[in-house]
């Protein structure tokens, strides 16, 4: 297999869970951050979920030590010139990963791979900043990252067959099931899941149901790990906001039209976990 050495690019969430399985699954890894300070954040949550891992017993000690070994973080973008995939999986801006992408391209191999983890931004578009659409391929992975199993993997009409047949080889090595899908606004899953979640924050608005019957409804009636409207704490509120407008700029339909109720929660900074409210408190363990 052509990919040994992995960069990326953002050790925010999800960034630093991708650096995390990648160099557990013993690629050397490298991940890049803007600021020592957001990238000392980012190497801290890593090391505290395999901290975690060893003191559930889920994880040999030697393990971690060996993961840690494989990962290492900079600031400077020139160290990622040696990877043979980077994956990037910075903020939700499209401007940014147009600097991102011509800047990678620019600067790593001709044969090395380019991944985007966005999750409705276009990767054909991705493709376009660079002189290798070829090499452009999405890597969509799901929160939390070491936990989810499934990564979606995007190919554009223009990403070659052995590229993709290389990506989910790495896929595969990490421990992970790959889908494979076309370059449509949300892929698979955010395609099914935001309409799901939208009608959930629609029918609490409208008065249905209270948050924890409609959350224990589905959690309960249907076996998912989360309610609906927990999820969406969970995901970030602005977060599914912010992809619902993708989706409905995409595809026109009301199915993807926040509600009123979502857009005033996030602009009152209500956004979930990250900012400790949004349905629920997240003050308390477990959030209430
Ligand atoms: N290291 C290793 N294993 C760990 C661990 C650690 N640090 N922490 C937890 N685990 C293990 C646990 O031991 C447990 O293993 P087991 O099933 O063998 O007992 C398992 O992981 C689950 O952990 P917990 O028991 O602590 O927690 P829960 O059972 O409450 O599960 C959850 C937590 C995995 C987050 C679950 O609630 C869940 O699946 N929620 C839904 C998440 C989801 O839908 N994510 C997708 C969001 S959409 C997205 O990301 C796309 C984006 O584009 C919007």
């Amino acid at each position: 297999m052509a990919i040994r050495k992995v960069g990326v690019v953002g050790c925010g969430l999800m960034g630093s869970g991708i650096a995390q399985v990648s160099a557990q699954a013993g690629f050397p890894t490298i991940v890049r951050e803007v600021s020592a300070n957001a990238l000392e954040k980012g190497l801290g949550s890593i090391r505290a979920f395999l901290q975690g891992g060893v003191d559930k017993g889920k994880l040999a000690a030697a393990d971690m030590e060996k993961a840690l070994a494989n990962l290492s973080g900079t600031t400077d973008f020139a160290a990622l010139a040696d990877c043979d995939l980077v994956v990037e999986a910075a903020t939700e801006n499209l401007s940014l990963k147009r600097e991102l992408f011509s800047s990678l391209d620019s600067r790593c191999a001709p044969s090395a791979i380019l991944a985007s983890n966005t999750s409705s931004l276009s990767i054909t578009e991705m493709a376009s900043f660079t002189k290798r659409p070829g090499r452009v391929i999405g890597l969509h992975f799901f929160n939390p990252v070491p936990l989810m199993k499934l990564v979606e993997v995007v190919r554009t009409v223009s990403t070659d067959d052995a590229v993709l047949a290389e990506v989910n080889g790495w896929v595969k090595g990490l421990g992970k099931t790959a889908v494979n899908c076309g370059d449509s606004t949300g892929f698979v899953v955010n395609r099914l899941l935001i309409p799901y979640m939208l009608d959930a924050v629609r029918v609490f608005e409208q008065g249905l149901a209270s948050r924890d019957d409609i959350d224990n409804a589905m959690k309960l009636g249907c076996g998912y790990p989360m309610g609906p409207l927990l999820l969406g704490d969970y995901v970030g509120l602005d977060t599914t906001y912010s992809i619902s407008e993708i989706m409905f700029d995409e595809f026109k339909e009301p199915r993807f039209a926040a509600p009123p109720l979502l857009k005033r929660m996030v602009l009152a900074g209500l956004h979930g976990r990250k900012t400790g409210r949004g349905f629920y408190d997240w003050s308390t363990n477990p959030p209430s």
